[in-house]
């Protein structure tokens, strides 16, 4: 089931030109199992029909406060009620600073004070207006009322002019909106700690052995888990990732940190999921001065780096334990040969080779534990960290009761 599903969107349209966009964003929304109503402000309902949103949605697209027929049907306060969401794409200089400023003078706008839903706020206009002073700081009054904004891009305007101020691309969108309305409990009050990221194994002071890790799917998961409710802390090896909110980061750059800085957390955390693409090798020895090209082949004499994960698995009272094989082949296979090799709890197999698994590409799994699994089918990053969070709190939840039973019954 997509995290979307059955999601109730309110979707309000204001007047820029990017409203032409908001059916697709509609669509989209929809297409994902969500339930969308669309409420026009008069500048919207100027630049994009009712009656087309209405036949992307599937529902009256509303614009007056003061219509009777559709207030008879839902009044305003039920609608506002009814969102799980409100998203305001595209929100033009004037809609945001009259949400800035609490005014219910339409139905967008008593919508969005009377809801207890999060808003999201899509900009759109010319760059002059996004960068001006009074738009910055009604921005920010929403951000501190806990508004998510949503871009803008930078690029070419209606207007002809370049720069920033062009609404974000309906997938950044729709992704935003998955956030907002993705938050759980379900790993409230556990502290997870995650590896994420390559390592790199110095070999003299310019080079290292490394690999093509981007850090994504351990940042997704650190995300994931954060909005699931646990209190994370992310061990990340070189990357150009950006901290999910909330979530506790320590920059690493060696194998030998990365096992440092997890030993030092793991015996405090209910869970450890090991997402690093840690250097299997590192040199055995270390040139403290740049090594010069020579013409005859030269070796490199490399020497195993710590398993961090089995070190995790051989503590006396250890976390819950999640490990990663990227495999090329046999996926399934090799999971669960490393499920019995590390003595770990499950194993998420992804295959990895020809242009998948790294980065920000779409991806599936097999994932793995004793006496059982689940197929993860093709879907993004973020979707699939959303996927494992709920499996893992699944999992651990019954890791707990067997335990409890065990001990019990041992009694
Ligand atoms: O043995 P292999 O590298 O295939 O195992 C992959 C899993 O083990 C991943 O979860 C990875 O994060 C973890 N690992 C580790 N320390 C290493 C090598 C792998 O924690 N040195």
């Amino acid at each position: 089931m997509h995290i979307l599903t059955n999601k109730k969107i309110l979707l309000g349209v204001s007047g820029s030109v990017a409203a032409y966009r908001a059916p697709e964003l509609a669509r989209r929304l929809a297409e994902h199992g969500a339930e969308v109503r669309a409420v026009l402000t008069e500048g919207g309902a100027k630049l994009i029909s009712p009656l087309l949103m209405q036949a992307v949605t599937g529902a009256p697209a509303r614009s007056s406060l003061w219509d009777e027929a559709a207030e008879a049907a839902m009044s305003h306060i039920e609608l506002a009620r009814w969102a799980d969401c409100i998203v305001i794409a595209p929100a033009t200089a004037n809609t945001i600073a009259r949400l800035a400023r609490g005014e219910a003078s339409d139905l967008l706008g008593t919508l969005c004070l009377a809801s207890n839903a999060p808003v999201l706020v899509a900009p759109a206009m010319n760059r002059n207006m996004w960068s001006n002073r009074a738009t910055q700081e009604n921005c920010a009054a929403l951000r501190e009322r806990g508004c998510v904004l949503v871009g803008p891009d930078h690029g070419q305007q209606a207007c002809g002019d370049v720069g920033e101020g062009r609404m974000s691309a309906v997938p950044e969108i729709v992704e935003a909106v998955e956030r907002s309305v993705g938050v759980s409990d379900q790993l409230a009050g556990q502290r997870v700690l995650i590896t994420a990221g390559p390592t790199r194994e110095p070999i003299d002071p310019v080079r290292f052995l490394s690999n093509r890790s981007t850090g994504t799917m351990g940042f997704e998961l650190a995300d994931a888990a954060a909005r699931a409710g646990a209190d994370v802390q992310l061990v990340t090896g070189p990357t150009s990732r950006s901290t999910p909110p909330g979530v506790e980061r320590l920059d690493v750059v060696t194998a030998g940190e990365m096992l440092d800085a997890v030993m030092e957390r793991a015996p405090d955390c209910h869970v450890f999921i090991a997402c690093a693409a840690v250097s299997d090798y590192t040199p055995a020895h270390y040139s403290p001065k740049k090594l010069k090209r020579r013409e005859s082949a030269q070796a490199l004499e490399l020497k195993p780096s710590p398993d961090i994960l089995a070190g995790v698995a051989r503590l006396p009272e250890r976390p819950f334990l999640v490990g990663f094989a990227a495999e090329t082949q046999q996926v399934e296979e090799n999971a669960r040969a490393k499920l019995e090799a590390k003595g770990v709890d499950m194993v998420v197999g992804n295959r990895v080779g020809e242009g998948r698994g790294f980065g920000d590409v779409e991806t599936s799994a097999r994932v793995v534990w004793e006496g059982g699994g689940r197929r993860i089918g093709k879907c993004t990053k973020p979707e699939m960290a959303r996927q494992l969070i709920g499996l893992i709190a699944e999992r651990c939840g019954l890791e707990k009761v067997t335990l409890l039973r065990t001990r019990s019954s041992a009694q």
